[in-house]
């Protein structure tokens, strides 16, 4: 939401592992067509500007939107490293990636523990280098809604 103001006005939208789909219906409100993925779209209402897609994201054989392309791409939660330059690409020129999810440290709070849920430190500034402008990033301890190391990032594409 802080950041929801970078995004190109009319922009579509890109919510990725949407879950329970928190931002897609608040860029859906906004006037957004969004589309929202996730294997589990059932806590996922039908709404106008709201396209639902149910597939495993790490299903290596198949990227469920290909040669689709989005004014954002927000990504809160979850990562699987195979598909980030598959995002990065599906992204147009001027478009805005919003990512916050775990990073490493967040194991003295719980789950997730494992490295591969975990962002390294500094990952998605490298993620983006030479193809973005960074507007904002942040790799910090947060309190709500619990506490959690996360990295955050917010940036236009070249
Ligand atoms: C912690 S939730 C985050 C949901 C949402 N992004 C949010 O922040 O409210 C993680 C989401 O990733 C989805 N997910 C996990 N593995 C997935 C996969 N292989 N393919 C698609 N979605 C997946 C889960 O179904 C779940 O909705």
């Amino acid at each position: 939401m802080q950041w929801a103001g970078l995004v190109p006005a009319g922009a579509t939208i890109l919510d990725v592992a949407a879950g329970g789909g928190r931002h897609a219906v608040f860029f859906a409100g906004r006037g957004h067509k969004v589309t929202a993925v996730d294997r589990d779209t059932s806590a996922l209402a039908a709404q106008p500007n709201l396209e639902i897609v149910t597939a495993d994201l790490e299903d290596s054989s198949a990227w469920p939107l290909p040669s689709r392309r989005f004014g954002a791409v927000v990504v809160t939660n979850y990562l699987h490293r195979p598909i980030l330059p598959v995002l990065l690409d599906a992204i147009e020129p001027g478009g805005v990636l919003l990512y916050q999810t775990f990073m490493e440290g967040n194991e003295r709070f719980g789950k997730p523990s494992r490295p591969e849920f975990l962002l390294r430190d500094g990952e998605l500034l490298e993620l983006v280098r030479g193809r973005f402008s960074v507007v904002a990033y942040e790799a910090r301890l947060i309190s709500e809604p619990k506490m959690a190391m996360v990295q955050r990032i917010a940036a236009r594409k070249l």
